[in-house]
């Protein structure tokens, strides 16, 4: 387990998108609440994993963060500097260190450039090298992530979409950044691919010094990878834990309802687990339910939940969960 200094503090992120309607004068007529107040800490060196179901503002938190897209209100701070309302200039100094790596690797890589050129061009951008130098930089990566010299002169559609997220980690890799902010990079790729690029991702991570935001939309991928493990429903934490702690013993109905989706191997423990399944579609954000969000789909959910909105308390040692019948507790 990393337990290194702070290097990413976020608090009580917002970003909600307004939606307008009028033909002569803008209004805003509602908002979808994509992020909606987000707080946590990723120390350096450490995984954090960010999970939840599709809609419920992973990769727009994932873009505040960065700064690819403006927050509505909140903070961001990396190693110490606040990122939200700097500069274009300061943002694009500061980037260096903080890099992403994207879901579709079929979508994020140009298809009209060069291998060599998609990995080399954030190193000559920054300035950080030329000619010869840099193609032997190039080649250093592309023997890093597991591709050969050779692939320097090809075209991204000439690779598998294993191969294709290995260029997206060395395109990432090259200006040597603290943080990578992964927004599901296995989703797309076979199961037994998976296990390839997040075992490569876990290879790169001591030598490079990294600390990783790494998203899923299920339990079962981020378990080995994470240190850490936060629950996002309709655009809020709701757990934040421990890895090991959030699968054995989950506060959250949520949560609960997350891990029986994903089988455990010893079957005596599968018994015991306490079953939950999801009824019903994710709400929307533009309106979403009052009090607790998850009322609508709890089956321990009474009066106050759905008057009172629940605070993200801390009912273990770093054991955050937002829910007023806190389960294993
Ligand atoms: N530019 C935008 N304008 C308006 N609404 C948006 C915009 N981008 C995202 N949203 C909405 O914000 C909500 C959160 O979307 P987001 O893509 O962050 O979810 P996600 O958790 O990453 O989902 P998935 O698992 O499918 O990738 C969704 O309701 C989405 O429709
Ligand atoms: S606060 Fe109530 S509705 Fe929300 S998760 Fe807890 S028990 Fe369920
Ligand atoms: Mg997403």
């Amino acid at each position: 387990m990393a337990n290194g200094d702070p290097l990413l503090e976020v608090t009580d992120l917002i970003k909600h998108f307004p939606i307008k309607s009028g033909v002569v004068i803008d209004r805003e007529v509602a908002r979808v609440r994509a992020v909606d107040g987000v707080s946590f800490t990723l120390r350096e060196g450490e995984t954090l994993g960010l999970v939840g179901e599709s809609g419920c503002g992973k990769s727009t938190l994932c873009r505040a963060i960065l700064q690819l897209t403006t927050p509505t209100s909140g903070s961001v701070r990396f190693a110490g500097q606040e990122l939200v309302g700097r500069s274009r200039r300061d943002l694009r100094a500061m980037r260096r260190q903080m890099q992403m790596i994207f879901q579709d690797p079929f979508a994020s890589l140009n298809p009209r450039k060069r291998v060599g050129q998609i990995i080399g061009d954030p190193l000559e951008l920054h300035g950080l090298a030329r000619g010869g130098e840099l193609k032997r930089r190039v080649q250093d990566l592309l023997d890093r992530v597991g591709l050969q010299a050779e692939h320097y002169n090809r075209f991204p559609h000439e690779f598998s979409g294993g191969q294709r997220q290995r260029i997206g980690i060395a395109r990432a890799l090259a200006l040597r950044p603290k943080l990578i902010v992964a927004d599901e990079p296995v989703s797309a790729l076979d199961v037994s691919v998976q296990a390839q690029i997040i075992n490569l991702l876990e290879d790169v991570q001591e030598e490079f010094g990294l600390s990783y935001l790494f998203v899923a939309h299920d339990l079962g991928v981020v378990r080995h990878v994470s240190d850490r493990i936060a629950v996002m429903y309709l655009g809020k934490i709701v757990e934040n834990s421990g890895a090991d702690e959030l699968y054995d013993k989950p506060i959250h109905p949520y949560t609960n309802a997350l891990l029986s989706a994903v089988p455990i191997p010893d079957p005596r423990q599968n018994a015991a687990r306490e079953r939950l399944v999801l009824e019903g579609d994710v709400p929307s954000p533009i309106d979403p339910p009052s009090g607790c969000r998850f009322h609508t789909r709890c089956p321990w959910s009474t009066d106050v939940c759905t008057s009172d909105e629940p605070p993200l308390l801390d009912h273990r040692p770093e054991h955050l969960a937002a829910c007023h019948h806190p389960r294993n507790v």
